[in-house]
This record gives structure tokens, sequence and C-alpha cells, in this order.
């Protein structure tokens, strides 16, 4: 397949290229060459390529980094405590009408500073490099105030700063509606709108995000909102149909997201839209799996009719604990039914052009970043396959070794 534009759709995602017995030259930090390595060594010989260092990566698998799109990075706490409840069956959203859920978040990332919502952000997306992510999403949405809602996103720039891997910002001040607001959201929405002008001036973020769910933000709240905020100019996502089907898959594709994600409860239209539009699918199995419904996204009737699938972490501290994106691959092949081709596909190229890096990362090209994953595994099939360990040999991100996974080791 050439996957030269835009992103991988349907049936079409059952395809990868791959290349046995390969060679990937990387020069200034760029991907400079890829082919065989016969073709390699004899251009070697001919004096047509300069190779002044070798990795041996026999026996090893090598593919773009991974693109993570929709994370939580940033928050304070964490809340093992909701397991008890979780065991007894209460529901989440049960719980957050509670106040806890999101609420006991923000009341602990109210309660943190800067420095150490940095620290605790910093440790996560070590942990996610080290799991093969190179490039991700990260949402704001635990403040819920103007303040808070400030901190996370000036938190993530401090964070961009320091750290290798991409980051993509995206307000969502829109997560949850705040106790003092419960008789009336609209006046919240309203609040956070009037944030989003100096989020846009300040430029602090790209897209914009809405928890659109029975309780939270119903569709024509969502709708109003998504659509002033794309007049300000922000691309738009939304949280659509993760456990009622309210119609937020239909939303997304009238009103042009970029990326529907969760899309668990998504109608027959939804998804017939969704194709239409060509709006991306972000999956995240992995919610699914903590929420223990046993209730899953239609992956395979979202192929059919020809969507765009991403998958994603939906890393955050209450419906989706781990950083680890291959576990999601294999929930992805186990409870998604997807093939590993679609999976490779989801997690690299569809990923980036859920974030607006298409361009940019989920592909080997020769002229883009080397953000590339060595894995100790013999073939593709492999990593959705062997579960719940970190199969990371090496991920090098913009051509330097960014971290190794014999780093632990004693000998
Ligand atoms: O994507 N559903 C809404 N937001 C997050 C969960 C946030 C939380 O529980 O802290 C999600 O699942
Ligand atoms: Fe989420």
């Amino acid at each position: 397949m050439d996957h030269a534009q835009g992103p991988v759709k349907g049936k079409n995602m059952n395809q990868l290229n791959v290349i046995e017995k390969g060679a990937l030259g990387i020069h200034e930090g760029k991907i400079a060459y890829i082919g065989t390595e016969e073709e390699a060594l004899q251009l070697e010989q001919e004096g047509k390529l300069l190779i002044s260092e070798r990795l041996d990566c026999q026996n090893k698998l090598v593919t773009p980094g991974l693109v993570d799109p929709h994370t939580h990075l940033v928050f304070g706490g964490s809340r093992e405590h909701e397991m008890a409840l979780k065991q007894q069956g209460v529901p989440y959203l049960e719980i957050l009408a509670r106040g806890g859920g999101i609420h006991s978040t923000v009341n602990m990332t109210r309660e943190a500073s800067t420095e150490e919502l940095m620290t605790k952000a910093l440790f996560h997306l070590d942990r996610m490099l080290s799991y093969g992510s190179t490039t991700i999403e990260a949402k704001s949405g635990y403040g819920l105030d103007r303040e808070t809602e400030r901190k996370q996103l000036h938190v993530l720039q401090q964070v961009q700063a320091k750290h290798s891997v991409d980051i993509v910002s995206t307000f969502l001040g829109a997560h949850a509606i705040p106790p003092a607001y419960k008789e009336n959201p609209d006046a919240f929405l309203d609040e956070m709108m009037d944030l989003l002008k100096e989020v846009k001036e300040q430029n602090l973020a790209t897209f914009v995000d809405i928890f659109c769910e029975e309780g939270v933000f119903s569709v024509e709240q969502s709708r109003n909102y998504l659509l002033q905020a794309k007049e300000m100019g922000f691309q738009l996502k939304i949280h659509a149909d993760e456990i009622h089907s309210l119609g937020g898959a239909e939303l997304a594709a009238e009103i042009g997201c970029i990326s529907a994600d969760h899309l668990v409860g998504a109608s027959d239209q939804g998804i017939e839209d969704l194709a239409k539009q060509g709006v991306i699918a972000v999956l995240l199995p992995g919610t699914s799996f903590y929420l223990s419904k046993g209730v899953h996204a239609r992956a395979q009737l979202m192929l059919e009719k020809g969507v765009a699938i991403a998958l994603s972490t939906d890393f955050n501290p209450g419906s989706s604990p781990t950083e680890n994106l291959q576990f999601i691959m294999n929930l992805a092949a186990l409870n998604l039914k997807l093939s590993p081709e679609a999976i490779w596909n989801a997690v690299t190229i569809n990923a980036a052009h859920a974030i607006g890096k298409g361009e940019e990362a989920g592909q080997l090209k020769v002229g883009r970043g080397a953000d590339i994953v060595i894995w100790d595994a013999p073939n593709y099939h492999y990593i959705p396959y062997h579960y719940g360990v970190n199969h990371v040999h090496t991920v090098i991100k913009a051509g330097k070794i960014a971290y190794t996974g014999r780093n632990g080791y004693v000998s």
C-alpha cells in the first residue's frame, strides 16, 4: 500500500508496507535511507552511501515511533481508592455523580503546584516513551476553572520544552460540570468559552474537546460549544458515545471534528456519517476493559463502512490508568478483532492524522524526523499477541536514542 495521502481507511487498514531484511539510515535527526540491507550494502560498496555507525537490528522489528492520540497526561493524585467501588459494580457515571471520579482528580489537580504537576507529567511521559510512544496528544480538563485549566496547559507547554516526545495540546475545559454550576451548565460552558479566547491568544492548545455524555454535556450543548471554538480557529475533538448512545458520532461528522473518540455506543448512522465525512474514529479499548462493561466499539463495522480507525491509551487516572499503548494493541486484537496490520496502522499513521501530525509522524519516510522503535519481536504480529510486557528494545526520537529497554539489567 502507498500510504502517501491521508489516513488509511476501512478495509485498506488490513494492509501494511513491510520490508524484510530492511535497512534504515539516519542523518542529522532525519530518515535518510530506507530499503533492503542488500541494497544498502551495495550502495555503500559503490561509494554512494556513507555509513559511519551501525545498529544491528537482526531478528528485530523496526517500526515508526508510536503515536498516542488521546491522553489526559496532566493531573494531580491518583484514584486507586475507587477500585473498591468499581468492584462493587458502582458505574463510572454514578461515581462521577457522587462527586468522585473526575471531580476527585479536579480537587487534587487544583491543590497541586505547577512544579508537582510537571514532575508527575514528566514521569508518565517518560513511561509512555519507554513503551514506544514518540508523539502524543494531551488534554487539560482537570481544572474546570480558569486558573487550573490554564495551569494544566502551561504545564504541558513546560513539559514539551523539557521532553523529546512531541505533544499536541487540547483544551478540555468542558470535561465535567463543576458542582457550583450543576443547575446552570450553560454558564459554565460560557466561562470556558471565555477562557478559550486567552488560550487562543497565547497559543496554548490546538484542539478543543468536550465530554458529550448523559449527565455531562448534551449533544446540543456540545454542538453549540464546539462550533464557537471552531469559529475561533480551533480544530475539534469530542468524547463521543463512550457509555450512552447519544448521537455524538453524528455530531462529530456534522460539525467536522478531526476525530471522534470512544464511540462504544456509536449508532449505525453515526458510523456511516464518520466514514462519509472522513472523521477519524479514535478507539480506546483500554477504557472499555477498565470500565468492565463487556461492550466494545464496533470496529469491524467501522472498517466495513470505510472509517479510518486510530487507537489510543486514553491515559487518565480514572477510566484508563495506563501509559502502555502495546497493551491497547493486545486489547484491540482480542476485543475489537482488528488484524495486526490494522492495529499497526491505527497506532502510527492514523493516530498521527487524528492529531494533525500526519505529515510529520507515524510513517518511516525519507526526509521525516527519525522517530523509530526497535522491538524485541521477530515480526509485527508478535506485539499484539504477546501481552502484558514491554517489547521495546530501543526508542529513537529525532535520530537520538531516547530509551533502551536494557538499561535496568545489571549484567
Ligand atoms: O476519556 N470520559 C471522560 N474522560 C476520561 C476519563 C477521565 C477520568 O475518569 O478521570 C475518558 O475516559
Ligand atoms: Fe479521554
